[in-house]
């Protein structure tokens, strides 16, 4: 089942009267599996926050049409079901961080009873707990986003839609936000993020979607689009020194040669390199 389903999005955009209009979304199709991870991708000014903010119904298409869990995008229930981390939060800065992710919990229509429990929840998941109480004015990069996370996790919502989760966060924070997104996902909730961080990516999701210039240019599971980067790995657990020669001399024999021996995380970077360089030329890499 598809928790989110686009058909033929397009967006334009005219920065004032008589500016050239700006098309940051092109006839983008496709469906988000429900209970993965799927990751959305591509260079700066692709249109991947556009898009987000699409299926969120904060920004409507030119042309198409989106559905959250088969209602239209934008609809009450469709917004109820969601938990949104926008690409720059903007918070209120003499709020503290637990009375922030206590006024969004309000705002997405949790009631009194049993708040404050549910607000030091998601403080606990994001690992804020110390800093809760101090104004988020004084708050790093990083702790701004983790309130942003917690927020967007307070009212427990099927599908979240993270717009860059770990831009500002350290490497080993990074790391415990990939292990929240994967609990996430065996809780059975949905997750859609948008991400520059192609190893991390790697390692937390699923599936890929693609965009270059509003376009897709690819999609589907990561360890088949790292795949179609060409090669195939071979996990060699110990080999002697001397057998390298013989294997070499193997593969060779079947018209196959080995060119790296080194442990390759570097899959899903190189196919995200060509595919937008060929989606500049104008080629488009089917789904
Ligand atoms: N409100 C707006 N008015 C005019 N143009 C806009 C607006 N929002 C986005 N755009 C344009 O739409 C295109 C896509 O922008 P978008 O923010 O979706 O890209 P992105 O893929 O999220 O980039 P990044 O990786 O930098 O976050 C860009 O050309 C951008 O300038
Ligand atoms: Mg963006």
């Amino acid at each position: 089942m598809n928790a989110i389903e686009l058909a033929g999005i397009t967006k334009d955009f005219r920065s004032g009267a008589g500016a050239a209009r700006i098309r940051a979304l092109d006839g983008i199709s496709l469906g988000i599996e429900a209970g993965e991870v799927t990751a959305l991708l591509g260079p700066n000014g692709s249109g991947k926050s556009t898009l987000l903010k699409i299926i969120l119904g904060l920004l409507a298409p030119t042309a198409g049409d989106c559905r959250v869990f088969g209602v239209p995008s934008g609809c009450v229930e469709a917004r109820r079901a969601v938990g949104y981390l926008p690409e720059t939060p903007d918070f209120y800065p003499h709020l503290t961080g637990f009375e922030t992710v206590r006024f969004y919990a309000r705002m997405g229509g949790l009631t009194r009873a049993g708040l404050p429990e549910r607000v030091w929840a998601a403080i606990a998941k994001v690992g804020l707990v110390a800093e809760a109480h101090r104004r988020i004015g004084s708050y790093s990069q990083g702790m701004r986003q983790r309130i942003g996370l917690a927020q967007a996790l307070v009212t427990d919502p099927w599908l979240l839609i993270l717009d860059e989760p770990t831009s500002g966060i350290d490497p080993a924070g990074a790391a415990e936000i990939g292990a929240l997104i994967r609990r996430l996902k065996a809780e059975g909730r949905t997750v859609l993020l948008s991400s520059h961080q192609l190893e991390q990516v790697e390692e937390v999701c699923d599936r890929a979607v693609m965009l270059d210039h509003g376009r897709q240019v690819a999609a589907g599971r990561i360890d088949e689009l790292a795949r179609r980067a060409g090669g195939i790995m071979l996990g060699i657990e110990s080999l002697p020194e001397n057998a390298w020669g013989e294997l070499r001399a193997w593969l060779e024999a079947r018209g196959g040669r080995l060119h790296d021996t080194r442990m390759n995380r570097t899959g899903l970077r190189r196919v995200f390199l060509e595919t937008v360089q060929r989606g500049r030329s104008g080629e488009i890499c089917p789904p």
